[in-house]
């Protein structure tokens, strides 16, 4: 039957929806499946069922797209969808929130404060440092892409750190930093079958992994095969999965982490639902390090499309 691409979307990441759409949308019809780009910001999700879609390659990235809103729109037209269902979607999107689950279930995680909109006055954003140290990470819980995220150096950037940041979510979440290594690791399929892929291991100039270096420049060098020691790759991957089973994911993911340089011990920084898949995204490098190709890839994820 014929597959809608889910993409663009209203988010801050609509730009890179629309990339990953493109790419995916090329892929599937290069292998014969009748797909059709379906962009929700100009189209009522309604006119999926009027125009007999079977299924839908959910394409799109950030709020209104993987934060379970668009699955349970799907979930009440009855068309089987891509990546995970509403519960795993909505509390992965809240970096915040999967922090709390991840930390219930022992799985390691940089400790954090959260601002929300009615704890951001001086003192109280002032106060932060105190707890987490310096340099710390000031992000959105609910955006991607690295979107407004400030590393603060000092505490007279804080302020402006979390002026930037409510510009994209009215809560704050404020990270302690971990310094090492900057990884990726996807996971493909579900419970018990759910794979872990290679780890990618990302050098970014000066640290500085951010958006326009994610998208945009060839600045970044990323390796995979990792390098990293066959035992703390096969940790890496062995976390990755409790932390993408203990939020319930199915389909496919991708978890970013930081390895601590002083005891190589990981840290979880967030679960990706419905990762980028442009030409610079991690998921398409990790698979053709085992031979999945992007269309192979872009086949299988359509084949978990599920209810
Ligand atoms: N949020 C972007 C699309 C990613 O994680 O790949
Ligand atoms: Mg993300």
């Amino acid at each position: 039957g014929k597959v809608a691409v889910l993409m663009g979307g209203t988010s801050a990441e609509r730009k890179i929806s629309l990339m990953s759409g493109g790419g995916v949308l090329a892929a599937l019809r290069s292998r014969g499946v009748d797909a059709h780009a379906f962009d929700p910001a100009e189209r009522d999700l309604g006119d999926l069922r009027r125009e007999g879609f079977a299924r839908c390659f959910i394409a799109l990235h950030g709020r209104h797209g993987e934060d379970g809103t668009v699955q349970g729109a799907l979930e009440l037209l009855g068309i089987p969808y891509t990546g995970p269902g509403v519960m795993a979607s909505s509390i992965a999107m809240d970096k915040v929130m999967t922090k709390r689950v991840w930390i219930a279930e022992n799985l390691p995680t940089p400790r954090f404060v959260r601002l929300a909109a009615d704890q951001q006055q001086r003192e109280q954003v002032r106060a932060v440092p105190d707890v987490l140290g310096l340099p710390l990470i000031v992000k959105p819980p609910r955006e991607g892409s690295s979107i407004g995220v400030t590393k603060v150096q000092g505490y007279s950037d804080m302020q402006d750190a979390v002026a930037l940041s409510v510009r994209y979510d009215p809560d704050v979440l404020c990270e302690e930093f971990i310094d090492g290594d900057e990884v990726t690791c996807p996971v493909l399929g579900e419970g018990r079958h759910a794979q872990a892929l290679p780890v990618i291991r990302i050098l970014a100039p000066e640290g500085a992994y951010d958006y326009q270096n994610k998208y945009f420049t060839d600045d970044v060098k990323y390796q995979c095969p990792s390098g990293l020691p066959e035992a703390e790759e096969r940790e890496i991957q062995r976390i990755v999965l409790a932390a993408y089973r203990t939020l319930g994911c199915r389909g496919w993911g991708r978890a970013d982490l930081m390895i601590r340089a002083s005891d190589r011990k990981p840290f979880l920084l967030e679960m990706n639902t419905s990762p980028g898949m442009t030409t610079h995204s991690l998921v398409p490098m990790s698979a053709r390090a085992v031979g999945i190709a992007y269309e192979d890839l872009c086949l299988r994820v359509l084949a978990s499309a599920a209810l």
